[in-house]
């Protein structure tokens, strides 16, 4: 449920070494770029090492982690996130 001005999504990008060193500033980017062209109602932060650097880079959509992530993909993941965040808010026909 979604009070106030709080946004209904959270896409976290893993600023730790392993995920900066292995591109995390351009998922970070490339998220960033498709929130502003999409007009997505979505909030992108740094967070910290999710102790998965053998996977990296990292992100994280409503706590959920996706792992050895590239921008390409990232984008992949936060559309489908957000078309079943959209879906679950559409009410469905009583059979
Ligand atoms: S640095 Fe990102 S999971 Fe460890």
């Amino acid at each position: 449920m979604v009070f106030g001005n709080e946004s209904p999504m959270k896409v976290q990008v893993c600023k730790g070494k392993s995920c900066s060193e292995r591109g995390a500033i351009y998922l970070e980017t490339r998220l960033n770029a498709d929130i502003r062209k999409f007009d997505y109602d979505v909030t992108v932060e740094a967070c910290l090492c999710q102790g998965k650097c053998a996977n990296s880079p990292v992100i994280l959509i409503n706590g959920e982690t996706f792992e050895r992530m590239n921008p390409v993909t990232a984008s992949q993941n936060l559309v489908k996130k957000l078309n079943q965040f959209k879906s679950s808010f559409i009410s469905k026909p009583w059979k």
